[in-house]
């Protein structure tokens, strides 16, 4: 008996692994093991003979248990430890920081744009993006059953009010109205903002897009000051002299308006794909200030004037930056997005 017990304890000593131990454990301390069979004949054994019998297999149970468990505790303890070692890790190792991020391109060129306008002193306004009918259209000259709306279909609200239905602005023209209401006279302001069309998108079409607004009302104000102001914001753009030309354009808010084409930057004049051909690249429609949309926000047009002109920010930074698709500016993508991180910028 004394033989059965110690091959068994033999068995357990040597197992080399945890799977091992198992077998082992099943084979020694198992219902059909080693200490099952040391009391399958106990009832043919007399009385004395089984107090005898009891102790013997208690003792051997006490010991095997007791080896048993330490091996299988070291397995244990070994088995953490190798997962600990695995599993390091250097916390004194420098953090790898947070990667800088920069402005958006449009934000970039929005903000020049503003401080180039606030050394000639022009406020900067902002207007709501959710407009009333009357500021986005009726003010600027453009009534309900006027053929220029059809011009901006736009995102209609069903909520309105005394001023007419709301809408998404389809221009930052809205902010002219604001302006007038809110400023004293004589007036100098930039509205810069985000601007919505029902468009369907393609490369050159957005249902969202930037522009930025311009408006000053004086005394006597002429086109010659209104060419002297675009050229002066142009040049500060594209950081050289540009040439520029006005051609008639039509817009209900000013009288007269205008096209203004600058040179082409990429040819210089004889005509390029960008410039297709003409030499000149259409920029920025502006004008005199209709009388009209004046006296509608109560200025006597008798006695004041002035210009209006509507930048399409999104346009000018496709521009500057030979972007040729729209959509990547309001995508959000990363690889598009490094490619802006300019040094004064970036934080
Ligand atoms: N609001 C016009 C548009 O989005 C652009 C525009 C034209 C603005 C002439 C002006 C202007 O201020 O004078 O199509």
């Amino acid at each position: 008996m004394q033989d059965l017990v110690d091959s068994a304890l033999e068995r357990i000593n040597s197992a080399g692994t945890a799977a091992d131990l198992e077998v082992v454990r099943v084979d020694v301390l198992g219902r059909k093991g080693v200490l099952a069979q040391l009391s399958k004949d106990m009832g043919k054994l007399t009385a004395d003979e089984k107090v005898a019998r009891g102790k013997f297999i208690n003792a051997a149970k006490q010991t095997l248990e007791t080896a048993y468990e330490s091996l299988r505790d070291r397995f244990a303890s070994e088995a953490l430890t190798a997962r600990l070692d695995s599993e390091w890790l250097d916390l004194t190792v420098p953090a790898p920081g947070v990667k800088p991020g920069a402005l958006h391109p449009i934000t970039q060129i929005q903000w020049e744009i503003e401080d180039l306008f606030r050394s000639l002193g022009f406020s900067v306004l902002d207007g709501p993006e959710v407009e009333t009918e009357h500021h986005n259209f009726d003010a600027l000259n453009i009534p309900a059953d006027h053929p220029a709306r059809d011009m901006q279909d736009t995102f209609w609200l069903d909520a309105g009010g005394p001023l007419g239905r709301f809408l998404l602005r389809t221009h930052t023209s809205p902010v002219q109205v604001r302006g007038m209401e809110s400023l004293p006279l004589p007036l100098r302001m930039i509205a810069p903002g985000r601007v919505f069309r029902n468009e369907s998108v393609d490369a050159s079409h957005e249902h969202t897009f930037y522009q930025l607004e311009g408006m000053m009302i004086d005394k006597n104000v002429s086109v010659g000051n209104l060419i002297y102001f675009m050229k002066t914001l142009l040049s500060a753009i594209f950081k050289r002299e540009v040439t520029v030309r006005l051609r008639p354009g039509y817009f209900p808010f000013v009288e007269p308006g205008f096209e203004l084409d600058i040179r082409c930057l990429i040819c210089g004049g004889p005509g390029c794909p960008v410039c297709k051909q003409s030499g000149w690249v259409e920029l920025l429609p502006c004008g005199l200030i209709n009388p009209h949309v004046l006296s509608k926000s109560g200025i006597d047009p008798t006695q004041w004037n002035g210009f209006a002109f509507g930048l399409g920010l999104t346009r000018l930074v496709m521009m500057r930056y030979a972007i040729d698709d729209i959509r990547w500016l309001q995508s959000g993508d990363l690889r598009f997005l490094d490619q802006f991180k300019s040094e004064q910028f970036a934080q």
